[in-house]
């Protein structure tokens, strides 16, 4: 039962970053674990881990172990390693905002203690010939496995409000539409698109789900109908291009999706397809529900056409599931991982700090100053 673990973990007795490698899902639990920078890295490319706040929690845990293997005799060189080894788990993905939101979570965690003790950022030079001894070191690694733990504490505490929050937009009888895994597996528990789900389903609200197959890499029929099937919710999975078959019928009254990167101006990025179903509900007249905890809020990023959209290999499209590839080997592919959906789409934008049903930047801005 894939609902009886955690999505990932810290193992604090061997020092090691544990998950559910959920390319193998559904038809194994594989429960994978890790101190090498290298399978860190890959375990998000790959997809093993994945999923915006599930990508930000692993990269937290995942500088907490690594720090525990720099060993260098002075601060200097300390902070050199850390910080490559966050630059490089950045370069891992460059989509979800919650990678490098998390990785700098970390930074600040060492930067603040520097500055207290020393007077100096760890981003300026400073003097060489600080040393780490035994006691600072020990201070160092306390301070990031408290960051990590907080924030891995944190992502099921928010996912759990997000839940809260968006349960005003669910009525008993709904049929739910979502897009993708912004399920359990995407967070550390509860997931954000399905935790009004899941709370409405613990508060005995009758409901039926709707999940989109999701090409091509099948999160929607892989992981999110398999997570929801297992916890007793009635789910239906869907082929993509059947959403407005689904909602000309009437089996929809609402959609709920998870996000990447919120822009400021309230564009947000998800995985590829679904524009194409906020635009599909817009013309049913149907809301379309955006959930994201504050930390997949960019309000760097200006607006939908400033995020970067990662491409992926055309095999995912032309070979992946099935036995040969099942289109000419010279054919141009198009596979870009998500896409943008305008803010005019969306009905709102639940977070853990409340909801923002319109104007989105001004609410995005006093969201952000509470956050
Ligand atoms: O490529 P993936 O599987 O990492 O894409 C995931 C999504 O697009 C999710 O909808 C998004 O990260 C939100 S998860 C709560």
């Amino acid at each position: 039962m894939v609902n009886n673990y955690d999505t990932l973990w810290l193992d604090n007795d061997i020092k090691e970053v544990k998950y559910i490698d959920q390319t193998k899902l559904p038809n194994e639990l594989v429960i994978k674990s890790t101190k090498n920078p290298d399978e860190m890295y890959q375990a998000i490319k790959r997809l093993e881990v994945r999923g915006a706040p599930a990508i930000g929690v692993f990269a937290a845990l995942s500088m907490y172990v690594l720090s525990l293997q720099i060993h260098k005799n002075n601060l200097k060189d300390f902070v050199d390693e850390f910080l490559r080894n966050a630059d490089y788990l950045e370069s891992s993905r460059p989509t979800a905002v919650n990678l490098s939101w998390a990785l700098n979570c970390m930074k600040d965690t060492l930067n603040q203690l520097v500055v207290k003790r020393y007077g100096v950022d760890i981003s300026e030079e400073f003097a060489t010939d600080i040393s780490l001894d035994e006691n600072l070191r020990y201070d160092i690694e306390n301070a990031l496995h408290n960051k990590a733990i907080s924030i891995w504490e944190k992502d099921i505490a928010v996912c759990r409000q997000i839940g809260e929050n968006g349960l005003e937009f669910i009525q008993e009888g709904d049929g739910i539409l979502t897009h993708c895994n912004a399920g359990k597996l995407a967070t550390i528990r509860y997931g954000t698109a399905t935790a009004p789900i899941y709370l409405a389903h613990e508060k005995g609200i009758k409901i039926k789900v709707f999940c989109d197959e999701t090409r091509p890499l099948l999160q929607g029929a892989r992981l999110t109908a398999y997570e929801l099937t297992e916890a007793g919710i009635d789910t239906t999975l869907q082929c993509d291009n059947m959403v407005a078959s689904l909602m000309a019928a009437g089996k929809i009254q609402s959609v709920f999706v998870g996000c990447d990167r919120v822009a400021a101006n309230g564009d947000v990025a998800n995985k590829i397809g679904t524009n194409g179903v906020a635009i599909i509900a817009k013309h049913f007249n149907i809301p379309f529900y955006v959930c994201a905890p504050t930390s997949t809020i960019d309000i760097n990023t200006k607006t939908g056409q400033d995020i970067v959209i990662e491409q992926r290999n055309s095999l995912e499209v032309t070979k992946m599931w099935y036995n040969n590839e099942m289109s000419h080997r010279d054919v141009n592919v198009y596979n870009p991982a998500f896409d943008v959906t305008k803010n005019d789409l969306i009905t709102a934008i639940i977070t853990e700090k409340g909801i923002i049903t319109k104007d989105f930047a001004k609410g995005l801005v006093t969201l952000m100053g509470q956050a």
